[in-house]
């Protein structure tokens, strides 16, 4: 009898294991799924992405100082959206001045944690917003938030504009006047 129990202890364990293993394997693939990102050089704390070939409407999703960056080129549609809508933290200013104008083309670059409890919200590209699974937080194709309870938009990292690049981790002077102008916090 003893020698069963034991027999069925060990059965479980390695079921649970083999869960485990296949529950690792799935999660690594979502992660190269949602995580294809744009070429990139990561350096002592920057991370340097070509916009050049951003897909517009479709999330990409970089990594800077162990966090995800949410990349959004926006379509035109969007960005005549953007212009037209009051941001929520700075109403003096509207959502088209959260975006990061290179070139002609505007991009949404933001920290891809919830600023309710810091879960990672979705893109559905259909209705061009975020949905935070964890408690119905909601953001526009700005990142600016639309349904609480997350307080704000999402934060922008300091980033610099080099030619058709973005340098994350440093402060150029776009990303200083958004901080003057209460558009982010501070990273
Ligand atoms: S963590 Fe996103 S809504 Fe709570």
């Amino acid at each position: 009898m003893a020698n069963n129990t034991k027999g069925r202890r060990d059965f479980m364990g390695m079921a649970l294991g083999g869960f485990t293993a296949l529950g690792g394997i799935g999660a690594l693939y979502a992660m190269k799924r949602t995580w294809d990102p744009l070429p990139s050089v990561k350096a002592a704390g920057f991370t340097t992405i070509d916009l050049k070939d951003a897909p517009e409407n479709v999330l990409v999703t970089e990594k800077w100082r162990g966090k995800p960056i949410f990349v959004l080129k926006q379509s035109k549609e969007m960005v005549e959206k953007a212009k037209k809508r009051k941001d929520s933290t700075a109403p003096s200013f509207t959502d088209l001045d959260r975006l990061i104008k290179i070139g002609d083309d505007y991009y949404m670059v933001a920290v891809g944690l919830c600023t309710h409890l810091g879960c990672i919200p979705g893109y559905r590209p259909e209705t061009q917003d975020f949905l935070c699974a964890c408690h119905g937080g909601m953001y526009n194709g700005t990142a600016d938030v639309t349904k609480a309870p997350p307080p704000r938009g999402l934060d922008i990292p300091p980033f610099r504009i080099d030619g058709t690049k973005l340098v994350l981790g440093e402060t150029g002077p776009e990303y200083k006047k958004m901080l003057e102008d209460g558009i982010t916090l501070p990273v």
